[in-house]
């Protein structure tokens, strides 16, 4: 996450303001100078896809491309409560969105308002059928962190609990206390894999663990992905994504050290590529750095493209920045470059390369780290750029 000092904020933002007025329905096709209006299935900037109001504002974007290429996106939404991670769905690309749920914390009275995780099910697991959407996230209180798993059979429009993934201690980013963040589903092998940030282990200060389900009720051991030796060390915010000329899987995390940095980046950004999803413990950890002197910073996304050569391209946000990082070759830690792009910075911006579009490439915006409770009302948004256009522009 979640910077150090960022757990009064958050405590005060997610989980304990009272409730604001009902969502006003998400206004269609806003469209920013420069750049057309939103066409389905086009390029454009900054399409609203919900505005706050109040004390409202919106971080973490998270979405899902179902099999049939519509398109789900929530958001972490503070300043209510109880917290709920509204749903949007679009079927054109992007261009036009409309709500169609919340996800409530059914089971802990804590709210479900930090760090969602959403994906589909693309076979049947336990007694769940194909084409199942699965959200998961942070329900907290002072009582605890739990990351839950819920599950919905018609697309998103209704949601039921199915299963606690784990349990730690309330949120306190403070090396010794013990709570989780930041789940990140994957399908995997005929099993869901939650990969989450990790702060029960009194021998790490944060480490990144998985546990793998293959029926969503009963989950595996605590198995490491990215643990380092030094205490301090934080490793944080898993995203993983797979990589097909290479048949390798990626995994992006922040990894902040103490007050140590990194080119100017406090959130130094490093990646693990390995054989299976379920092994990065046994992998080198490598930095992302542009030409020796660029380091992206904090909550980063990877995903991959077919376009740009015959590995493709490898997509990477962070947190601070309006640019992406790319690599079109297969990973290889001196090949990172940087490329801008129309969509604004966002705590843990996520971003995708649709199936059967793989040159739109979509950014998600919100609020940027520094900015929360402000009360900026900065909107939910997407981002739609040729990732063509973009990597032609150093
Ligand atoms: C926290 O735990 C205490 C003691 O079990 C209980 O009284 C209280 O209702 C709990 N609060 C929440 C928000 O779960
Ligand atoms: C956070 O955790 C640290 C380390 O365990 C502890 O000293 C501190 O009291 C905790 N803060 C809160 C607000 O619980
Ligand atoms: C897939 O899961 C099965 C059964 O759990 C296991 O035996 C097999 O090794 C797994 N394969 C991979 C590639 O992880
Ligand atoms: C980081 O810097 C602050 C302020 O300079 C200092 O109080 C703190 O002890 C430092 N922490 C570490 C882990 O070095
Ligand atoms: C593709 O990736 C592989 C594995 O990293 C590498 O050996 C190869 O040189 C790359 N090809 C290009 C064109 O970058
Ligand atoms: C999109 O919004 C961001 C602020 O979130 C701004 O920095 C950026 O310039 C906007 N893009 C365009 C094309 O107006």
């Amino acid at each position: 996450m979640m910077r150090i000092f960022s757990f009064a904020l958050l405590a005060q933002s997610v989980f304990a303001l009272p409730d604001a007025s009902p969502a006003p329905p998400s206004s269609p096709g806003a469209c920013t100078a420069g750049y057309s209006k939103p066409q389905p299935w086009g390029f454009f900037a900054n399409n609203t896809i919900y505005t706050p109001t109040g004390t409202e504002s919106v971080t973490y974007p998270r979405h899902v491309e179902l099999e049939d290429g519509t398109l789900l996106a929530t958001v972490s939404r503070s300043g209510r409560s109880p917290a709920a991670f509204p749903v949007f769905e679009s079927k054109d690309g992007g261009a036009s969105w409309r709500w169609i749920s919340d996800i409530h914390d059914q089971v802990n009275g804590w709210g479900f308002g930090a760090q969602p995780a959403l994906t589909e099910l693309t076979e049947p697991i336990g007694h769940f059928a194909a084409g199942t959407v699965l959200a998961s996230g942070n329900s907290a209180s002072n009582n605890g962190t739990r990351i839950d798993l819920y599950a919905s059979t018609d697309k998103g429009r209704s949601w039921k609990f199915v299963s606690h993934i784990a349990q730690g201690g309330r949120p306190n980013t403070t090396n010794g206390a013990t709570p989780i963040w930041e789940p990140y589903l994957l399908v995997y092998n005929h099993s869901l894999v939650a990969y989450y940030s990790d702060q029960r282990d009194p021998l790490h200060g944060q480490k990144l663990s998985h546990q793998v389900s293959t029926d969503l009720v009963n989950w595996g051991p605590v198995v490491d992905d990215v643990a380092y030796d030094e205490y301090i060390a934080r490793p944080g915010m898993t995203v993983v994504s797979y990589i097909p000329p290479i048949d390798q899987w990626i995994l992006v995390h922040e990894f902040p050290r103490g007050n140590s940095s990194s080119h100017g980046s406090h959130y130094p950004v490093y990646y693990r590529l390995a054989k299976s999803p379920l092994d990065f413990r046994l992998s080198e950890g490598l930095p992302i750095v542009i030409n020796g002197e660029v380091a992206p910073n904090a909550s980063p996304y990877v995903v991959w493209s077919s376009v740009g050569g015959p590995n493709g391209t490898i997509i990477v946000s962070d947190a601070d920045n309006k640019v992406v990082y790319t690599n079109q070759a297969g990973g290889h830690v001196d090949k990172w470059e940087l490329h801008d792009t129309p969509a604004g910075a966002t705590y843990s911006r996520s971003i995708h390369i649709f199936k059967n579009h793989q040159d739109s490439l979509v950014l998600f915006g919100g609020e940027t780290f520094d900015d929360m409770g402000l009360h900026l009302l900065t909107p939910f948004t997407a981002t739609v750029v040729s990732l063509t256009d973009i990597l032609k522009n150093w």
